[in-house]
């Protein structure tokens, strides 16, 4: 029997141990969309194929489907036979296609997902302007090009991915040119956590759709009180219109390049810290809205170490909602709080309904599935060449990816007026000014005023499907 709506609203989390009401689902799913593929390097490969060669695309696809690409339920017995008895997975693959690739191969428009920004492609005027980025003569020369498909090859051992990488291109060379490879590694601080170019842990707050990760989760946090971290199913899945079963999913992908001037954030921070008379993790934090280790800073007003909790929201910072509030603990513009303001859209309204608010907000969130690039010294501060290759997947991406980065991230007066862009990720609109004067504060320091320049540059990117393996394994038929 198919999957119901019940099933799809469902936050039970699917047991990826005992996965038999989900089977039908998960064998044509392909895997990193409900759970990371936790691989640390990955190669992404972003083809165009040729002119002319549409039967011999098809053929490469679905034999690439057939050996290649990864089905979720394969991620999941490979996790588990990994947990028991510490054998190691294969080469994790993905295989996604824009909406230039669906029409390269000829699939009628009505067949084709439609997502407007899908539809549109990202280096569409509109969506470019909605996202504020730059024109796209600034983007890599690669990214620049038509872009059909995208493979993500993924593993540990670095020898084996790009052995894989080379037997795939070889085998591509007939049908298809690589436009731009970009090579992705996990960076981890001296203890060993997942961080990003800036030095902040991350990948810690995720919506979470498999039982084993919940979990860990409740363990991690102790309970889920302040913040759920729960997610439907229909978060992140939406109906393949190609499939060939009935529960053929697939799910958005978003892919932006963002390169990381990691000296000059830094030389922020210190500013930052000076102007505010406060200590540079601390600045750092408010900046973000954890500290490097993961820390809240809603919670501390220094890091705790590596507990990386996420049970915490903002109800209490400020103790006073209403027309003019001003939090003492987390600005409204740190990263965390202006992409997930954790029910503040309720709050700060004094909504009749803040459970209401808070659900509309979490229909937002996206599945991230970022990774490094670039340099990977952390003692380093490289202002150009290192970033992060940013991916999150989603149900539909005009509502969440583009949601939080073009309704939010952008605003100035998001979620309060004058609150300011955030500062990691936000862009003015185009033709504003290059920086916000935003107002810091932390506790027991007077407020100033204080721009942080744009040290996020988008380098290029698109907006891809995950077709269902039973579309790929049949494309040719
Ligand atoms: C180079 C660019 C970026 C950097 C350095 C960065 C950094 C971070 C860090 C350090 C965290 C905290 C760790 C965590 O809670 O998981 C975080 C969380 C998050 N980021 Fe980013 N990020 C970047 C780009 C983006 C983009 C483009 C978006 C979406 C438009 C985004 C959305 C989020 C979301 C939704 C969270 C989780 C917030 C929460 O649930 O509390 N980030 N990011």
């Amino acid at each position: 029997m198919a999957l119901t709506e019940k099933d799809l609203n469902s936050l039970e989390g699917i047991d990826f141990d005992n996965i038999v009401k989900y089977q039908k689902l998960l064998e044509d799913l392909q895997g990193n969309i409900l759970k990371g593929h936790g691989r640390n390097h990955s190669v992404h490969l972003f083809i165009k194929f040729k002119p002319e060669k549409v039967a011999e695309a098809k053929k490469w696809i679905q034999e690439f489907a057939d050996k290649s690409v990864t089905s979720a339920l394969l991620q999941a017995k490979e996790a588990l036979q990994y947990r028991e008895k510490s054998i190691k997975g294969s080469v994790f693959a993905n295989f996604f296609l824009s909406v230039k690739g669906y029409e390269y191969l000829e699939v009628p428009r009505f067949k084709i997902p439609g997502s407007q920004p899908f539809r549109y492609g990202m280096k569409n005027e509109s969506v470019k302007n909605y996202l504020g980025d730059p024109p796209v003569d600034e983007w890599d020369h690669g990214l620049q090009q038509e872009i059909h498909a995208l493979i993500l090859l993924a593993d540990d051992d670095v020898v084996d991915l790009h052995l894989k990488v080379d037997e795939i291109s070889q085998k591509l060379q007939t049908v298809a040119d690589i436009v731009q490879r970009e090579n992705g590694f996990i960076l981890k601080n001296i203890v060993g956590q997942a961080i990003e170019h800036f030095g902040f842990a991350d990948g810690i707050s995720q919506p979470l759709f498999v039982k084993r990760e919940i979990e860990k989760a409740r363990i991690n946090s102790g309970s889920f009180d302040k913040w759920d971290p729960r997610a439907p199913l229909n978060l992140v899945l939406a109906k393949d219109p190609n499939g060939k079963t009935e529960d053929s999913y697939g799910s958005y992908l978003v892919y932006r390049k963002l390169e990381q001037n990691v000296k000059g954030f830094r030389d922020d921070q210190r500013k930052l810290a000076q102007t505010l008379g406060i200590k540079d993790e601390l600045a750092g934090a408010l900046v973000v809205g954890r500290f490097t280790d993961g820390t809240p800073v809603v919670d501390s007003d220094s890091p705790k170490g590596t507990t990386q909790t996420n049970n915490f929201n903002y109800d209490e910072d400020p103790q006073e909602f209403g027309l003019t509030p001003k939090p003492t603990k987390c600005p409204f513009h740190a990263h965390i709080r202006k992409t997930n303001p954790r029910g503040d859209t309720g709050r700060v309204e004094s909504s009749p309904d803040f459970q209401q608010s808070l659900d509309i907000e979490k229909k937002h969130r996206i599945a991230r599935r970022a990774i490094s690039y670039g340099e990977n010294d952390i003692t380093k501060e490289p202002e150009t060449g290192s970033g992060l290759l940013f991916l999150c997947f989603q149900a539909d991406p005009e509502n969440q990816f583009n949601f939080i980065q073009g309704g939010w991230a952008n605003q100035k007066n998001f979620v309060a007026v004058n609150v300011g862009l955030d500062p990691v990720i936000g862009q003015p609109a185009p033709g504003g000014t290059q920086k916000w004067p935003q107002t810091w504060g932390a506790p027991d320091t007077q407020e100033v005023e204080f721009s942080f320049e744009l040290w996020v540059k988008m380098k290029g990117g698109e907006y891809f499907f995950t077709p269902s393996l039973s579309y790929l394994k049949n494309i040719s038929a």
